[in-house]
């Protein structure tokens, strides 16, 4: 069988290796500390879960649904105005069974094959996915430590700004827990409004930004209105990873052709999800502020724990994820990632699997109390692996 051209895009499967590691030891009980996979150990708030059940025992909810119900998409402009005060019309969301499939879909919306993508680099790896599906030709920007993780557009070459069809921007960032402030916005947008770009913002983190930073919506920026789209998923915010809850939202002519591709490969949001969407967001969100002061004790313990034994790790300013360099001695960070399982039982991302400028570091996900973190970073220190 010749399988598409496409498929040759997608790398082999980098975590296997790692997979395979902790599943042996844990056969053989070994203490593990996960802190790799981005999924909340946060309980999703009993008023969701609710609807969701009472939705389900209807037997009519069990229908196609065809379409996302006016009372969700009142919902998320309303959501929208009180929250970021954004206003924003129905006709300017459109749901996605989580921004991982929107974002995988969103290429194909926008792009021809051959046509120019600005994406991040690192990144969270389905932007790379979302552009490949499309056969699009990437072109990445830099977000390195030099410029605080940060996109600096004043980088990006002209003649690949005027070429290029879409942006990907997210910030707060994963890996890199870097957050854009108010200028940074600024520039995005006048940038994509000078070469004809759309931005396209995934706002997946504004809920878990630490220090006292504000967590924004890039649609509340002026300008944004024409040049801008926004992924906004309910997965961390409200914990719901589980579910598959996003919206794309903002540029109406955007927003339309992305439910007309959507139309083709889906009959529509189960009802009882839907339900929850509107429970979530209509509900207290007390959880969320609340579980914002424990990812920030979370972050605390992890980058001073490891200072503290000597790993130079910087504080991560937002997102549920901590970005470390690696021991000058490794080159891979997939070797260090298997030393540091084998040798304390630590589990993290290497910073391959984030695109090109991601080797040379590791991403810690902040997904277990600040006591459980404790506990793993003395066992990274008694092993011994940040000295040899
Ligand atoms: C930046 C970013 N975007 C999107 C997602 C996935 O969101 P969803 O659960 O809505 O697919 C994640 C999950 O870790 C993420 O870190």
């Amino acid at each position: 069988m010749q399988f598409s051209s496409r498929l040759d895009r997608f790398g082999a499967e980098i975590f296997a290796a790692l997979n395979d590691r902790k599943v042996e030891l844990e056969a053989q009980g070994r203490k593990l500390y996960n802190l790799s996979v981005g999924t909340p150990d946060f309980e999703t708030p009993a008023h969701i879960r609710e609807a969701l059940i009472e939705s389900a025992k209807d037997p009519a909810s069990w229908r196609y649904t065809l379409r996302d119900m006016p009372e969700m998409l009142d919902a998320v402009c309303s959501y929208y105005q009180k929250r970021y005060g954004v206003t924003i019309e129905p006709d300017q969301v459109a749901s996605c069974y989580g921004t991982q499939e929107g974002m995988g879909h969103i290429g194909l919306v926008l792009c021809n094959a051959g046509d120019t993508v600005l994406l991040p680099t690192p990144c969270y790896p389905v932007f790379i996915a979302g552009a490949n599906m499309a056969e699009a030709n990437i072109v990445y920007y830099p977000m390195t430590a030099e410029n605080h993780f940060l996109p600096r557009v004043s980088d990006i070459p002209e003649e690949t700004a005027r070429r290029a069809k879409y942006m990907v921007v997210s910030l707060p960032s994963n890996p890199m827990g870097s957050v854009g402030t108010p200028e940074l916005y600024e520039e995005l947008i006048a940038f994509a409004r000078k070469y004809d770009i759309l931005l396209v913002h995934d706002n997946a983190y504004s809920d878990i930004i630490f220090d006292g930073n504000e967590g924004r919506s890039i649609l509340s920026y002026p300008g944004a209105e024409d040049v801008c789209v926004e992924f906004f998923s309910l997965s961390k915010s409200f914990d719901l990873t589980g579910a598959r809850i996003s919206f794309l939202i903002g540029r109406r002519d955007v927003v339309a052709a992305f439910r007309k591709l959507r139309s083709q490969i889906d009959f529509g949001m189960f009802l009882p999800l839907q339900k929850a969407a509107i429970a979530a967001l209509t509900g207290p969100t007390d959880t969320v502020r609340e579980q914002c002061r424990k990812y920030q004790e979370r972050r605390d313990a992890l980058c001073g724990g490891l200072r503290a034994i000597g790993w130079d790790c910087p504080d991560s300013h937002g997102s549920m994820f901590v970005w470390a360099k690696i021991p000058d001695r490794y080159e891979k960070s997939m070797d260090f990632c298997l030393d540091l399982i084998d040798r304390c039982g630590v589990i993290v991302t290497p910073g391959s699997s984030f695109g090109p400028l991601g080797e040379g570091y590791v991403r810690f996900a902040l997904v277990m109390p600040p006591e459980q973190i404790r506990e793993a970073i003395q066992a990274i220190d008694r092993c011994g692996i940040l000295q040899s």
